[in-house]
């Protein structure tokens, strides 16, 4: 990351997302529609890496979690048994004087203070707002077809325990894991995509033997912070905090957040929680159906503890932007690069003719061609070959390919190194094998 100052960072970063297409505001053209975001040609391909990551190492690279795909309108009595219909509230204070609308923390001293916005000393007193967002289900809009946007992917696993568990006959400890929307009507969204109110989230429920969820609870924490050091080069940037027990939500026993350090301070990019049997016995009982674990080599039945790894796809996605953006001193000024872990690249390789005769750009495009379907790619043959390697960095290319005129007569192109610049030449009929070896894919 570089050492930008935070603000400044922070500018930089929602201006090259947007440039760039990684991230436009939603409904632009109409003004933005409240804290929602789009994501753009290359925010749609990291968001889908990140996901894709946290899928392989969370799922695919292990025999004791299995994922699922829950619908997101569930039943009501879902929310009631959770506990979001009563506790998923934040403390809302408006101002009598401007209507401006705050959450209590957020304001430095209480309702006694003035109005950050106005100075007025008109601040009411806190009442609980529910964040949850309400819908009706069928054409009739009355209690009896209340339906809420789930504001966490949590319970659709809570849920389904016994489906899983019977059709996958796991045994404890298992995970399962989940990758979806999720919708919260926060008071104060902002910082570009690290609040908003609709988001994605990767969450996974790891069910255990309650005697054994200390430990396990600690074996997460370590999984979980080493994924960020795999996947971004500054450990620096990322830390642990421990919720005091007055701020762990309102099922949590255990909760730490892993933070990462955003141009606007230290914020929380993950949640790993020590639910206990809390959401499982609540189902039981709202549900009427027994939510057990039978353990035929002790012949016990107990309802298990749940240990939770909960981050969001968008601020995790906002997280390694930001730990990837660099800036450095070059003969034209200032080169802007985003050193982006080669599994999170929106493109893995460019194809870049040095000119745009046809000859060159035949031979270009039929390496484009060799080259598509081993990595997700781009082609890109307007303006000067250093303007083209810039805008590769500024997007996080890891490799550059360029076809020049020597490569009609010897069938070779060199290969452009982001990160330390380095020029290889290889033949063309040995591209991808090199290519891969140097992602290293
Ligand atoms: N199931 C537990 C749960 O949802 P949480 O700490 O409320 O816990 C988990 O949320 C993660 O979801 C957060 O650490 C954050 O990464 C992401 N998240 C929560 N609210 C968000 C919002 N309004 N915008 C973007 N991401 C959000």
């Amino acid at each position: 990351m570089t050492e930008a100052p935070p603000g400044e960072l922070f500018d930089k970063l929602v201006s090259l997302a947007k440039r760039r297409g990684f991230v436009f505001p939603s409904s632009e053209i109409y003004g933005g529609a409240g804290a929602t975001w789009d994501f753009g040609p290359l925010g749609v391909e990291l968001k889908n890496n990140v996901k894709r990551a946290w899928w392989r190492s969370m799922v695919q690279l292990r025999d004791d979690i299995v994922g699922l795909d829950a619908a997101i309108l569930m039943h009501p009595k879902v929310w009631e048994a959770s506990g979001h219909v009563e506790n998923f509230t934040d403390p809302l204070v408006e101002c009598a004087s401007c209507n401006h609308r705050y959450r209590l923390d957020e304001l430095p001293k209480g309702v006694e203070g003035p109005c950050p916005n106005c100075g007025e000393r008109k601040l009411g007193a806190p009442r609980k707002f529910n964040l949850m967002f309400k819908t009706f289900v069928g054409p009739v809009e009355d209690d009896a077809s209340i339906a809420w946007l789930r504001p966490e992917t949590a319970q659709g696993i809570f849920v389904n325990f016994d489906n899983v568990q019977q059709s996958m006959r796991k045994r404890l400890p298992f995970g399962i894991a989940q990758v979806g929307k999720s919708f919260r009507n926060e008071i104060t969204p902002g910082n570009f995509i690290f609040r908003s109110r609709e988001f994605e989230q990767m969450e996974m429920q790891y069910f255990v033997r309650p005697e054994d969820a200390p430990r396990i609870y600690e074996e997460w924490k370590e999984t979980r912070r080493q994924w960020y050091r795999d996947l971004a080069e500054h450990d620096e940037l990322f830390r642990f905090r421990e919720h005091s027990p007055e701020e762990r939500a309102h099922y949590a026993a255990q909760a730490f957040d892993i933070e990462f350090r955003y141009p606007f301070g230290w914020k929380e990019l993950e949640g790993i929680h020590n639910r206990t049997d809390f959401d499982l016995k609540r189902h039981s009982e709202y549900s009427g159906k027994k939510l057990e674990y039978f353990d035929d080599a002790t012949n016990e039945r107990f309802v298990p503890y749940v240990i939770e790894t909960a981050v969001g796809a968008d601020r995790a996605t906002f997280a390694f932007l930001c730990a990837a953006y660099d800036e450095e001193p070059d003969k034209e000024g200032v080169r802007v690069v985003l050193r982006l872990h080669r599994d999170l690249a929106p493109y893995k390789v460019a194809i870049l003719p040095l000119s745009k005769k046809p000859e060159l750009s035949e031979l270009s495009r039929s390496v484009w061609a060799t080259v598509r379907p081993h990595f997700q790619s781009t082609y890109d043959e307007t303006q000067a070959i250093g303007r083209r390697y810039r805008r590769q960095d500024e997007i996080g290319t890891p490799l550059c390919v360029t076809v020049d005129f020597d490569s009609l007569t010897d069938q070779a192109v060199t290969i452009r190194d982001r990160d330390d610049m380095s020029q290889v030449r290889v033949k063309i009929e040995e591209l991808v094998p090199a290519l891969r070896e140097k992602l290293g894919a």
